[in-house]
């Protein structure tokens, strides 16, 4: 193998900054040429794409969003829009490819693999932390240190006013970052779309705490688990509490990626070069138990991720 690419696609993530410099770093290290591709499967499909040197990934470590730029293509979808991408693959010479995004990506990627045998490693980068085949996705955690940077904010100001706050936070299917940023927050009630839960119950709890003196509740919603006004109103209908609604959307998605996200990218990035050189062709990076492992590439959305139970057990007992 002489010459690998590498694309970011989907929904940024912080740390894809990251995960391109190891990818490019780790690949000319031994010797392979990298050509970074713009703008997800789309840059694939139009040729725009370039050599990528040392210094071309040099200051980028610390930067959220992604130097080579994303897109959900929808041509990619379609088989003529990715024999299209074929066609560039061989006028650029590419023989193994790097796509650091989501199951969407993946999904896209398996595909291309099936259809023209270019080899592919997938390397989950998604605020999400929704993909089998890996504890952690890279962005995940940045992320929820944002969700809990604002549950700190605006913890302040409902104290001061005795408010109650709904905080709907993103993750698409899946309640990761609501119930992780929910249990560091301390949040009264996490809302997500693995568990059913009940208003009813929500607003019992929310009484009960105000009637033993609690000064605010802050309650966080997934957006798969329910709209935070929708779930505002309900409340405010029920109790009779006056709700307030933050709906953080997509500064949840940028920022400087955590040292977790960083060395997550850093070795998740090196290890995808060292699969394709080692022959693998359809596969994905993943952490488990702290260490890098290589899976098939549809492990990553044949599953469902489960929500771990504990955690979110251990966030109602301590919220009482
Ligand atoms: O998958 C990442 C994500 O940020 C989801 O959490 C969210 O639902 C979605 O992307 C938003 O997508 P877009 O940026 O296209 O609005």
């Amino acid at each position: 193998m002489q010459r690998i690419a590498v694309l970011t696609s989907g929904g940024d993530s912080p740390g894809m900054n990251a995960a391109i410099r190891a990818v490019v770093r780790k690949a000319i290290y031994h010797g392979l040429e990298v050509i970074g591709i713009k703008r997800g499967y789309s840059g694939f499909i139009e040729a725009d794409m370039w050599p990528m040197d040392l210094s071309s990934v040099g200051d980028i470590i610390h930067r959220g969003g992604t130097i080579l730029r994303t897109a959900r293509s929808e041509e990619f979808k379609t088989s003529e829009g990715r024999k299209k991408a074929y066609l560039n693959v061989q006028r650029f010479g590419i023989q193994g490819l790097v796509v650091v995004g989501g199951d969407g990506s993946f999904r896209g990627a398996e595909i291309f693999n099936s259809e023209y045998n270019l080899p592919v490693i997938g390397v989950p980068g998604t605020i999400d932390n929704d993909i089998t085949g890996t504890e952690y996705t890279i962005g995940f955690e940045t992320a929820t240190n944002t969700v809990l940077d604002a549950i700190n904010k605006i913890r302040d100001t409902a104290t001061s006013h005795e408010r109650t706050f709904i905080l709907e936070v993103m993750g698409r299917e899946s309640g990761c970052i609501a119930l992780m940023a929910g249990l560091a927050g301390g949040a009264e009630s996490i809302l997500i779309p693995e568990l059913r839960y009940s208003i009813d119950e929500v607003c019992e709890k929310l009484i009960r705490g105000y009637k033993r003196g609690k000064l605010h509740s802050i309650i966080i919603v997934a957006e798969g688990a329910g709209r935070g006004l929708d779930i505002g109103k309900q409340i405010s209908e029920k109790t009779g509490l006056e709700t307030k609604v933050t709906i953080l959307g997509h500064l949840q998605r940028g920022g400087s990626p955590t040292a977790f996200d960083r060395n997550l990218a850093s070795r998740m990035g090196s290890k995808a070069v060292e699969a394709l050189m080692e022959g693998y062709r359809k596969h994905m990076v993943g952490i488990v138990a702290d260490k890098i492992v290589i899976s098939p590439l549809d492990a990553a959305f044949k599953g469902k991720r489960t929500i771990d139970l504990e955690i979110y057990n251990l966030a109602n007992i301590l919220s009482i």
